[in-house]
């Protein structure tokens, strides 16, 4: 077996939304556990709360968290509802954003596709925001703020990684 390096990682990186039937296994999810709370934070508060939900049906439900961009969700083996207590920090979204990557980062090493799908600020309905569907759904108390959801799954799609000499370099100033 080759070592994968963390720059391998990030040269085939692409967020995957179709996923097998394939359950992934509790070793695997435990070690998305143990990544997400090796995530650093800001003054090492860890203000963040993770939910692993492997529920087909609760995924169902949290799949329409928007009207856009979240349905895949329900196809997915597990979703990771990054949240976190906003009293405990002022830069919890920063916070919560390392987790979401770091999650998916470790993800992928362990041959996992995976997508982020953004609750905060995106509306469910008109009327409801995505995070208070999420918090109505898991029941979270309102000072949980809910900054994402990222779907796992092993890929059922093939996401071609990007040439290098499509990298926009004119964005290194
Ligand atoms: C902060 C953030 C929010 C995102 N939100 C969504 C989302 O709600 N739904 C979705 O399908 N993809 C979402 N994505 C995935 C992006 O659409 C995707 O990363 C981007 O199109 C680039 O494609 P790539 O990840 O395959 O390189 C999000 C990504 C980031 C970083």
């Amino acid at each position: 077996m080759t070592m994968e390096t963390l720059l391998d990682i990030l040269r085939k990186r692409r967020s995957i939304r179709r996923y097998k039937e394939s359950a992934i296994e509790e070793e695997v999810v435990d070690i998305l556990k143990e990544a997400a709370l090796r995530s650093p934070s800001s003054r090492g508060i860890n203000p963040w709360r993770f939910f692993f939900i492997t529920d087909k049906s609760l995924l169902e439900e949290l799949s329409m968290a928007k009207e856009q961009g979240s349905s895949f969700l329900r196809g997915a083996g597990l979703g990771v509802v990054v949240c976190a207590d906003e009293k405990e920090s002022d830069v919890w979204i920063e916070d919560c954003s390392i987790a979401s990557i770091i999650i998916q980062l470790a993800g992928i090493s362990l041959g996992l596709g995976s997508c982020w799908i953004q609750i905060r600020n995106r509306m469910h309905r008109d009327s409801l925001s995505s995070e208070d569907f999420v918090r109505s759904v898991l029941h979270l108390h309102e000072k949980m703020r809910v900054e994402s959801i990222i779907s796992f799954g092993y890929p059922d799609e093939d996401a071609s990684p990007i040439p290098a000499d499509q990298l926009e370099y004119g964005k290194i100033l």
